[in-house]
């Protein structure tokens, strides 16, 4: 048996306690990371509240109140931000609020970001020349649908996004995005 009080030994074993602190330290990172990550995954970018909304998000995914929005934007003016599973949705602002849907910026044809042109008062796809009207109804080809749509709503104030599962207003169809 060690005697564990003579100095080499004992200096021996707190020498060994820490090699192995260390290995089993740097070996348990990567798996709480990868544990983190994989959790993180089914964590929505801003939740809702439990009622289906999800929270629409600023650039750095932080809420924005409806108060702030209609502060900062005028009219007809149109801004991406995080919607339904963090993709980019654009906000339609009214004179004192926002339009009662919201557009998925994604071209319908082979998913670029489509940008708003106030002077066409369209949404123009720079990738292959789309273009939708002022309500995401598709008035050029070669995309073959119009943009898909989400209720907006608030939850305590701050903006908020549902699913749309019925009709399409703009085409009396089913939607395709369901
Ligand atoms: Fe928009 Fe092709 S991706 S027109």
């Amino acid at each position: 048996v060690p005697d564990l009080q003579h100095p080499g030994i004992s200096w021996l074993f707190m020498r060994r306690q820490l090699m192995n602190f260390v290995l089993v330290t740097t070996a348990g990172i990567p798996v709480l990371v990868a544990l983190g990550c994989y959790l993180w995954y089914f964590v929505p970018p801003v939740a809702g509240g439990g009622s289906g909304a999800t929270l629409a998000g600023d650039q750095e995914g932080n809420p924005i109140t409806l108060e702030s929005w209609v502060k900062s934007h005028k009219e007809n003016d149109r801004e991406l931000v995080q919607g339904l599973k963090g993709e980019p949705y654009y906000l339609i602002s009214t004179a004192d609020n926002i339009k009662d849907f919201a557009l998925l910026s994604v071209c319908t044809h082979l998913g670029c970001v489509v940008p708003w042109s106030k002077s066409n008062n369209k949404f123009c796809c720079p990738c292959h020349g789309s273009q939708y009207d002022e309500n995401g109804k598709v008035v050029r080809g070669p995309a073959p649908l119009s943009l898909a749509l989400a209720h907006t709503t608030t939850q305590d104030g701050k903006l908020a996004l549902t699913p749309w599962p019925e009709k399409d207003f703009r085409t009396d169809l089913d939607p395709w995005w369901k």
